[in-house]
């Protein structure tokens, strides 16, 4: 039987910052390039244990639902074939391939403590997990399914509709569908990685290098973006915040971001801070996939967010640290590396 993770360790920045109460406030890159030294103080990484009240039977309901290629035009395809739950919740690949080998345009990241993050998608054009179940539902690059098919296929399947009906007074509806789906990625968290063990007062959960690197993460100003519950997926920043990424002419709409959806030219190149919890599992990195390694996206996050050239050395001990972010899930440890896949 599958055990339900209720507890979610989790690191805040503040009480106030705390991303599954309370939005936090959109940090401007001016200030979060010249703050940096107080990020110590005004961002120091506590842990908190939640607990989560979730519902058993949405969640097994929609864990099944999850896994279920039902809800692709061509049945061939799940929400599982490219967010692995025993690959860190993503597939390692730059673009996931979706219905009749259509690959997506853009990197697939992480259902894992998806839960954690303000807003949904790189771009943060849904706002909560459940209004973003439609996205790859009807994406036709992804399953192609639109909701009346989706209810029509269920409501022919006699498990299907016992379930809901055990569940939902109105059975299966698309806002019922979205609930059970989003109840069950509320429960794919992941705690007790070193990292929180460590916070929590073990001191001997990181070694001395994965310390120096939490240190640096401080001190260079990484945390200034990737804070909060999910060391991440709180805001959204500039990707070229201190020095352009983008090369003009070589960029394609998915590179505008946020823009996308505001069409405000402030806008533009940004994306939603990434959550680093299990980042060692979900290489390749960035929306577009670009960077292969841990080591890859940390030297470009540096040049590129701080301005800042890494020696070898901050930069082993950065993704030491990085490497101690990986958690467990419905306890046991998610230790495959997904580093360095293709
Ligand atoms: C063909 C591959 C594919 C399939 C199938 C797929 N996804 Fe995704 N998923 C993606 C990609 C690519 C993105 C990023 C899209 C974007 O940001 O524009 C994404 C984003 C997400 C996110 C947002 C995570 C974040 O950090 O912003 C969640 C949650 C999610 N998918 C859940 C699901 C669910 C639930 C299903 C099934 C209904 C599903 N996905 C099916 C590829 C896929
Ligand atoms: C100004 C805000 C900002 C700062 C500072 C920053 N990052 Fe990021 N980080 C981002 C954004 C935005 C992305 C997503 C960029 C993209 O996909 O194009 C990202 C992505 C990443 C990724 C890849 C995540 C994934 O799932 O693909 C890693 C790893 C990372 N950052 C680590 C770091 C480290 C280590 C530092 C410090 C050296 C750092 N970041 C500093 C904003 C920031």
């Amino acid at each position: 039987m599958r055990v339900l993770v209720v507890a979610m360790i989790a690191v805040i920045a503040a009480g106030a910052f705390f991303a599954l109460k309370v939005k936090p406030p959109e940090v401007p890159v001016e200030k979060v390039m010249t703050k940096i030294v107080l990020v110590d103080d005004e961002f120091a990484l506590v842990p908190t244990v939640e607990s989560l009240n979730l519902n058993k039977r949405k969640v097994a309901l929609g864990d099944e639902l999850f896994h279920d290629r039902i809800l692709s035009k061509n049945e061939t395809i799940s929400c599982a074939s490219c967010h692995i739950l025993a690959a860190g919740g993503d597939d390692n690949r730059a673009h996931s391939v979706g219905i009749n080998g259509i690959v997506t345009a853009i990197n697939t990241p992480t259902v894992f403590n998806s839960s954690l993050n303000f807003k949904q998608f790189w771009d943060g054009r849904a706002d909560t997990l459940e209004e973003q179940v439609a996205g790859p539902l009807h994406n036709p690059s992804e399953m192609g399914l639109n909701w009346e098919e989706a209810i029509l296929r269920l409501n022919k399947n006699a498990s299907y509709k016992k379930k809901f009906e055990e569940v939902y007074t109105d059975g299966i509806t698309e806002v019922n569908i979205a609930d059970a789906i989003a109840e069950f990625e509320r429960s794919l968290v992941t705690p007790n990685s070193s990292f929180d063990k460590f916070l929590q007062g073990d001191d001997k959960a990181l070694d001395d290098v994965e310390k120096a690197g939490y240190l640096l993460f401080k001190s260079l100003g990484c945390v200034s973006c990737h804070n909060g519950a999910g060391i991440g997926g709180g805001m959204f920043q500039r990707m070229g915040a201190k020095r352009s990424y983008f090369e003009e002419g070589n960029t394609n709409e998915l590179d505008f971001g946020r823009f996308n959806v505001t069409k405000k030219e402030a806008d533009r190149y940004r994306f939603k801070v990434p959550s680093l919890r299990n980042i060692a599992l979900t290489a390749p990195y960035f929306h577009n996939g670009s960077a292969k390694t841990l080591k890859d996206a940390v030297q470009v996050m540096a040049r590129h967010q701080l301005a800042r050239r890494l020696s070898e050395d901050e930069e082993t001990k950065l993704v030491a640290f990085l490497r101690s972010l990986t958690g467990e899930y419905q306890g046991e440890s998610l230790s495959r590396d997904g580093d360095d896949v293709k």
